[in-house]
C-alpha cells in the first residue's frame, strides 16, 4: 500500500480506502462487510468512508459492527461520517449548528467510537450562515468529537470562504474535500480546486473512481442483472447514464476499453490507477458489492507505473475532456 498525506495535514492515508454508499446496508450485510472490512485492513487500507445518508444510518451501524468485531486498534484507522441528509424532518437536514452537532453524536454513537477522524459538510448548504457551520465544526473539534473537518462537492469559492472566515474569527478552517473524480469527471479536481491546493494544501478524497462500475467496461454491451444499474431506487443513477450525455460517455468506455485491451491491463485498473496518478488525489475511495471486486481493484497500485506519458496521452486523446487550467495572470 501506499500512503499520502491528506493535504498539508499530518494525516497519512492509504491511496486506495474503502467507503460503504450503496453497498452497506443495501447490497452487503454484516458478514461480508466484515470480511471487506478486514481484506482491506489487511490489505494496509486504514480509512473508511461514511454517511448519515447513507441507507439511512444503516451503513454506519453495519461500518461500526464490523469495526467493532475485527478489534482494529483505534489508532491505526481512521473513520468519517458526512453530515447533511439525516432524515425527513427539516431539522434532520442541512449544516445548521444544531444538525452539525446531532449528527456528529448519532454517527459516533452508530458506528461505535469515540471520535471522528474526518467529517464532511456533505453539501453546501445555502440556508445556512458559512461562519455558522465553520464555528460548529470547530467546536466539534473542541470537544474531541472529531479531529479534521472539510467539505464535499462545495465550489472553490464556497472552500474559500469557509477559509476566510476561519481565519477572521480564530477557528479551524477545513482540510479535505471529497469530490467526484474518475475518467469521465474531472473539472473540480484539476482545474476548479487548483488554487486551493497551493493556498491552502487542500486534500481530496475522491469519490467514485469507477463511475459505480461504468469503468470497469461491464456495461459495454447493456446493463447487467446483478448491477448497481439495475438496484431499485437507483433509477436515477441508470438514467445518468440512458440520456445522451450518458450514451456518449459509454462510448468513450468502450474506446477505454479496447485500448486498456490493447495495452494487457484491465480497464479497471487503468481506470483506478489513472486517478491515483494525480498527486492531489490523497486517497481514492473504492467501493465494492463483493469480496472478489475489493481485491481486483487493489491490483490498481500495480499498474500505476504502466500509465507512461505515452500510454497517458492516448487515454487523454481517448476521453478528449481535459479542463482547461485556470487562467494565471502575468505567466
Ligand atoms: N461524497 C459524496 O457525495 C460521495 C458520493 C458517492 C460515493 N462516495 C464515497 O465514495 C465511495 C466509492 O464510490 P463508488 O462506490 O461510487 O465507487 P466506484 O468505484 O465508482 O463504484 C463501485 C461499484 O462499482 C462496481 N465495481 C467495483 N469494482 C468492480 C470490479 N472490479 N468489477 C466489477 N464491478 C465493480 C460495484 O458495483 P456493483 O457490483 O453493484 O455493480 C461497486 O460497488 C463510496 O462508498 C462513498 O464512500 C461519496
Amino acid at each position: 500500500m501506499e500512503y499520502r498525506r491528506l493535504g498539508k495535514s499530518g494525516l497519512k492515508v492509504s491511496a486506495l480506502s474503502l467507503g460503504s454508499w450503496v453497498t452497506f446496508g443495501k447490497q452487503v450485510a454484516i458478514k461480508d462487510a466484515t470480511t471487506l472490512l478486514k481484506t482491506a485492513y489487511d490489505a494496509g487500507m486504514n480509512f473508511f468512508d461514511n454517511a448519515e445518508g447513507y441507507e439511512a444510518g444503516e451503513s454506519e451501524k453495519i461500518m461500526g459492527e464490523a469495526i467493532k468485531s475485527l478489534g482494529l486498534p483505534r489508532d491505526t484507522f481512521a473513520v468519517s461520517s458526512k453530515v447533511f441528509w439525516g432524515g425527513k424532518q427539516k431539522m434532520q437536514l442541512g449544516l445548521s449548528a444544531k444538525h452539525v452537532r446531532d449528527a456528529c453524536d448519532l454517527a459516533l454513537k452508530r458506528l461505535q467510537v469515540d471520535y471522528l477522524d474526518l467529517y464532511f459538510c456533505h453539501r453546501p448548504d445555502i440556508d445556512t450562515p458559512i461562519e455558522e457551520t465553520v464555528r460548529a465544526m470547530h467546536n466539534l473539534i473542541l470537544q474531541g468529537k472529531i479531529i479534521y473537518w472539510g467539505t464535499s462537492e462545495w465550489s472553490a469559492r464556497e472552500i474559500t470562504q469557509a477559509h476566510a472566515v476561519a481565519q477572521a474569527y480564530g477557528l479551524t478552517p477545513p482540510v479535505m474535500e471529497q469530490p467526484q473524480y474518475n475518467l469521465l469527471h474531472r473539472d473540480k479536481v484539476e482545474a476548479e480546486f487548483s488554487p486551493l491546493y497551493e493556498n491552502y494544501g487542500l486534500g481530496t478524497t475522491i469519490w467514485s473512481p469507477l463511475a459505480s462500475g461504468i469503468l470497469t467496461g461491464k456495461y459495454n454491451e447493456g446493463i447487467p442483472s446483478d448491477s448497481r444499474l439495475n438496484l431499485p431506487d437507483y433509477e436515477w443513477l441508470r438514467d445518468l447514464w440512458s440520456g445522451e450525455e450518458g450514451k456518449q460517455k459509454l462510448e468513450k468506455v468502450r474506446k477505454l476499453t479496447q485500448l486498456s485491451k490493447e495495452l494487457g491491463i484491465s480497464l479497471t485498473h487503468m481506470s483506478i490507477a489513472w486517478c491515483l496518478k494525480n498527486p492531489n488525489v490523497s486517497t481514492v475511495i473504492l467501493g465494492a458489492s463483493r469480496l472478489s471486486q475489493l481485491k481486483d481493484n487493489l491490483k490498481s497500485l500495480e499498474v500505476i507505473p504502466k500509465l507512461t506519458p505515452q500510454v497517458m496521452d492516448e487515454i487523454e486523446a481517448i476521453v478528449d475532456n481535459k479542463p482547461a487550467a485556470p487562467e494565471r495572470f502575468g505567466q
